[in-house]
């Protein structure tokens, strides 16, 4: 069933322990790689990134109520296992002391699920979306390795799993078609 535009972007979300970017506000961009604060920042991003699929997954299981059941636990399951990586990353920005709110964060990938009108629509978006999240954790590993070992591994780890969440969310897909 097609539903209103911003469904996502309506709802009450909290967002703590981030700091989010002011309306019409930009985020700031990454520091250089090679500073602890550039770190830093590629960690915020990604820990920021999981938080938004957390809730994209488990949000989308209630507006779209009306999905099969089979979807909706897909969903759950996925969320869960995307707050299992956003713990990882804030529990290194933490080894690294690098505080979760220091910098602002652009809810832009928040806001693109508005575009979704429909389960199917979600579904097919959300595919596309682990696929980019294994691309960027696999890109993290690499560039980070001689930077800061532990934290790339931690990265290694995550597209690893983004791959099993790739064949979840085609699982979660097929219900519905
Ligand atoms: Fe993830
Ligand atoms: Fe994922």
């Amino acid at each position: 069933m097609e539903k209103p535009l911003g469904l996502f972007s309506s709802l009450p979300i909290d967002w703590n322990p981030f700091r989010i970017c002011a309306p019409g506000e930009k985020a700031p961009y990454p520091r250089a790689l090679t500073t602890k604060e550039g770190l830093g920042d590629r960690l915020r991003f990604v820990a920021f990134a999981e938080k938004q699929a957390v809730v994209a997954f488990s949000s989308a299981a209630e507006i779209f109520s009306d999905s099969p059941i089979q979807t909706r636990e897909l969903w759950l399951a996925l969320s869960k296992e995307e707050e299992k990586h956003l713990s990882w990353l804030i529990q290194r920005m933490k080894e690294l002391n690098v505080s979760v709110d220091e910098r602002p964060q652009s809810l832009a990938l928040w806001q693109s699920f508005d575009h979704c009108k429909t389960a199917l629509e979600f579904a097919n978006f959300m595919a596309k979306a682990e696929d980019r999240g294994r691309q960027a954790g696999e890109q993290f590993y690499e560039t980070l390795l001689k930077i800061d070992p532990i934290t790339a591994e931690i990265f290694r780890k995550i597209a690893e799993e983004e791959k099993e969440h790739i064949l979840l969310a085609a699982k979660a897909l097929e219900y519905i078609e």
